[in-house]
C-alpha cells in the first residue's frame, strides 16, 4: 500500500528502512535513508505509525538482559 503519495513509498518500502536501522528513527529520518524528503506531509502520521509498530516489536524481543541496542543505548545515557 503506498502510504506516501508524493515520494510514491509503500508500507514496505518504509517497514525495511527501519528495519534495517538499530535506533528509532524520526520521520525526517526515515526520508533522509530513503533519498527522499517530506512534502506535503500527510504520510507523516502513517510513517509514525509504522517506526511505532517496528519499536514496540523491537520491545518485545528484548529480554531486559543488557543484549539488545536499546538497553545498550540507555546503559550509556546512565
Ligand atoms: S504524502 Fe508523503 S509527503 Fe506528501
Amino acid at each position: 500500500m503506498i502510504v506516501c503519495s508524493c515520494n510514491v513509498l509503500s508500507d514496505r518500502d518504509v517497514r525495511e528502512t527501519v528495519t534495517a536501522r538499530s535506533d528509532r528513527p524520526s520521520v525526517a529520518s526515515v526520508f533522509r535513508s530513503m533519498g527522499c524528503e517530506a512534502k506535503c506531509g500527510r504520510c507523516v502520521r502513517s510513517i509514525v505509525a509504522i517506526v511505532d509498530q517496528h519499536s514496540a516489536a523491537r520491545l518485545d524481543e528484548c529480554g531486559g538482559n543488557s543484549d539488545c541496542d536499546s538497553c545498550r543505548a540507555d546503559g550509556l545515557a546512565a
